[in-house]
């Protein structure tokens, strides 16, 4: 039996198109599923439409990461962190991608196509991936999410 192949929700609109594209390729040749939500094109969509995809299956549990791009990526940010259960991060430099993972757990990375570089993008989802959550007194304040 083969092994399971590591499984990852990515959706876009129209601003971040090209980016989800390179991200997306990255982690297919790097031995990940993407379950790529689309937008697959440049024409204008909506981000919400994507973003409440993408958390929808992080939330639901269906997949445990995803990776949301807009514009900004705030857009996204926004529309993710109001399903229950998902923790979106908007990261554009390494010490953010970092911390999101070691401290928030975060279980979805938002990226801005109109903000971050490809190079540094991709350096982004890299470290993001291959960061552990520290758990502990972190997961304490993670626990008091679910009562607010
Ligand atoms: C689209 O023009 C833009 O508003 C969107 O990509 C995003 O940046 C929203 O937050």
């Amino acid at each position: 039996m083969g092994e399971q192949k590591k499984q990852i929700a990515m959706g876009c609109d129209h601003a971040a198109f090209r980016l989800k594209e390179i991200v997306k390729a990255y982690l297919l040749e790097n031995g990940w599923q993407v379950e790529d939500a689309g937008t697959f094109g440049e024409q204008s969509v909506d981000y919400p439409d994507f973003g409440m995809k993408v958390a929808g299956l992080v939330s639901g549990g269906t997949i445990d990461k995803g990776i949301l791009l807009c514009g900004t990526g705030l857009g996204m940010s926004m529309v993710a962190n109001r399903f229950p259960g998902v923790r979106a991060a908007l990261c554009h430099d390494l010490f953010a991608a970092i911390m999101s993972r070691r401290h928030n757990d975060a279980n979805i990375l938002v990226l801005g196509g109109r903000v971050v570089g490809d190079v540094l993008a991709l350096e982004i989802v890299k470290t993001w991936l291959n960061t552990d959550f520290e758990g502990g007194r972190h997961q304490a304040r993670l626990d008091k999410f679910d009562r607010i």
